[in-house]
């Protein structure tokens, strides 16, 4: 053991002093910054997880500390005893907290050496994301990230306390269960004393927490973790975790109004943000027509406007094709717009992806000067009429795609969002919240010629819909909600279905069959059999929450172990190959591919 930590106790962490505590006799704990050979005078600033000290080694008033100083490096482990003093005139950092002082050091220890790290611990780091995710520890030292996981904690402890207080109970839910209704691919598990079964990780606790409903909980929540095999992108893991949260007796209105208290309760805390509630809210129907997509940035405008009427009876046939098999046309006028014939290019590639098969486009040049590759097509009526529809003035530029209105609004919506960065029409620190309310219950699925929940199959039917369910399913809303922050779906849920007799009837418009049903929510059906209080619920997820608060481009930023775009953790190898003899005592064989 340590000589110096047996004698000397940590006083104060490496962010804490200032001018008022010159003189005092500190200890601190932390890892070498950086160190600053003056030819006399060493210079180290200490680091620890709340900041940076810097401390001085002097010749004359330590000559044997001094020269055992000059072999300190970045990223020793030390302790540190001395005096505080004030910086010379002109020293002083302003940036740091502890900017006004140094420490005259009269005694240290290196507790361990570091081997040179493989990148500089810095919050500018040039090294690729690989090197860092393999030296997680390290890369985590960074103060930025030590920062995000801060604040995550903050905001963990606030969501427990403010949902304690409104007398949520946390409950703990199994991870080794069975398939979960929100429909990603599951992570199995293989049992060995039922060899050839597995269990699936849970995708939600969504059936433990409806159910807690049933056992006379009243209101459950749980932060945990929640496992999907999808592909993933910045903002998705397959491993991620969610604030949980089920309540009994109550309406939509009821837990939405709920929930916007408790994610007040989360800014206040976590970034000191007053939020302005209730938050504004969209229908579904009205998000999609105006911005394209269901989990819109409302941040800034170009919203998208119909021109199918303008163009019902027109000469140019990709227009008319369309409009004559029941798609749409929708354009997005983009004010003052400057962008080249490349970026064009570029753009008309984006909608690609979303299945348009092309771009069309005007530049108002002048009043009558309109350039464009469709505009000989139009007549002048069709122009007026644009120009009146679209609010077309000189300097704009307008896109076009025309198409089955899915693709239309979901290769517009993307437009948007990508014109919207491009332009730089998101001014930093904004924080728009929007509900979506009014989600389609269903939604055909063209490949598969059925429907699907759009939520989840417990989704409660919207009550003035219910006749729907036997004449037209696709008119049916549903009572989900989803809450959208700058784009980005930070929460959804729904009321559910707390009657086994509507239950079955899902099953039956989803085309489940009832063997398939009964194998897979038996359990749950039984249990709605019992008294099931109305009931309903919502899960944030915790990670995109985070994200958002610190302004990070990715979610990996505000995880402490996160995995690569193809599901590995870098640093531990997993996944990883396992032994034969744990194969055999799990029944398993792997094929050669
Ligand atoms: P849903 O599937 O909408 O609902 O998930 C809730 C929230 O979890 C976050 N989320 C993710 N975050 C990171 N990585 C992922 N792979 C990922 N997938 C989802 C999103 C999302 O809004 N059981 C229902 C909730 C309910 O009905 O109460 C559910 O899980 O922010
Ligand atoms: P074309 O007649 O195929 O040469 O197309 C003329 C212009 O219309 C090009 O700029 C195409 O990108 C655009 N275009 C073609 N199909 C569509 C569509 N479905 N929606 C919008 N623009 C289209």
């Amino acid at each position: 053991m340590s000589d110096f930590l047996r004698r000397h106790v940590r006083t104060h962490h490496c962010a804490a002093l200032t001018a008022a505590d010159i003189d005092s006799e500190i200890v601190l704990m932390g890892w070498v910054a950086t160190r600053r050979d003056h030819g006399g005078l060493i210079f180290v600033d200490l680091r620890d997880r709340e900041g940076l000290t810097q401390i001085v080694l002097n010749p004359e008033i330590d000559p044997k500390a001094h020269e055992l100083a000059k072999h300190l490096r970045t990223e020793y482990a030390m302790g540190v005893k001395g005096v505080v003093q004030r910086r010379p005139a002109g020293m002083e950092n302003p940036k740091l907290a502890t900017g006004e002082i140094e420490i005259a050091v009269n005694e240290f220890e290196v507790f361990s050496r570091a081997a040179t790290p493989p990148f500089l611990i810095e919050d500018e780091v040039d090294a690729g994301e690989d090197v860092r995710l393999r030296h997680r520890y390290l890369d985590l030292r960074r103060p930025s990230l030590q920062r995000n996981l801060k604040l995550r904690h903050t905001v963990m402890q606030a969501a427990r306390q403010y949902l304690s207080e409104q007398g949520f109970l946390e409950v703990e839910t199994p991870f080794l269960t069975k398939s979960t209704p929100e429909g990603a691919r599951d992570y199995l598990i293989p049992a060995r004393l039922s060899p050839g079964q597995f269990y699936a990780l849970p995708q939600s606790p969504q059936i433990f927490k409806q159910l807690l409903m049933v056992a006379g909980f009243d209101r459950y929540f749980q932060i945990v973790r929640c496992f999907r095999d999808e592909d993933l992108r910045a903002d998705r893991q397959p491993e991620f975790t969610q604030i949980d949260i089920e309540m009994s007796f109550v309406t939509r209105d009821q837990v939405i109004a709920a929930m916007e208290q408790l994610i007040a309760t989360l800014w206040r805390a976590g970034v000191e943000v007053e939020l302005e509630l209730p938050l504004p809210q969209l229908s579904y129907r009205e998000a999609i027509d105006r911005y394209g997509l269901d989990a819109p940035d409302v941040r800034f405008d170009l919203e998208l406007i119909d021109v199918g009427s303008v163009f019902k009876e027109t000469e140019f046939k990709v227009f008319r094709q369309v409009l004559e098999k029941g798609g749409q046309i929708k354009a997005i006028n983009v004010k003052g717009a400057d962008l080249s014939r490349k970026d064009i290019d570029v753009l008309t590639e984006l909608v690609g992806i979303y299945g348009a098969k092309g771009l069309a486009w005007i530049k108002v040049a002048g009043e009558s000067e309109w350039t464009s590759p469709i505009v000989k097509f139009f007549s002048e009526g069709e122009k007026a009429q644009l120009k009146e529809t679209a609010g077309l003035e000189v300097g704009d530029l307008i896109f076009f795609v025309a198409d089955k209105t899915k693709v239309v609004h979901e290769a517009l919506g993307h437009l948007r969002k990508e014109l919207g960065r491009r332009l730089n029409l998101i001014s930093e620190g904004q924080n728009r919240f929007v509900w979506i309310t009014d989600f389609p219950l269903f939604e055909y699925e063209e490949t598969e010629k059925r429907f699907m929940a759009v939520h989840h199959l417990l989704t409660a039917p919207h009550p003035d819909d219910i006749a729907g369910l036997e004449s037209d399913p696709r008119q049916v809303r549903s009572l989900a909600y989803d809450l959208v922050l700058n784009g980005h779906e930070i929460g959804g849920g729904s009321i559910r279905i707390h009657d086994t007799a509507l239950q079955k009837k899902m099953f039956e418009i989803l085309q489940i069959p009832p063997e398939e049903a009964a194998a897979k929510f038996d359990f749950l059906l039984e249990g709605l059999k019992y008294g099931a209080p109305p009931h309903g619920g919502i899960a944030f997820g915790l990670d995109r929450v985070i994200m958002l608060m610190v302004g990070a481009e990715s979610i990996r930023e505000v995880i402490a172990f996160p995995k690569t775009q193809k599901a590995s953790d870098l640093m531990c190898g997993a996944p990883s190959l396992v032994d034969s003899v744990q194969l055999k005592e799990l029944g398993l064989q792997v094929r050669k591919t």
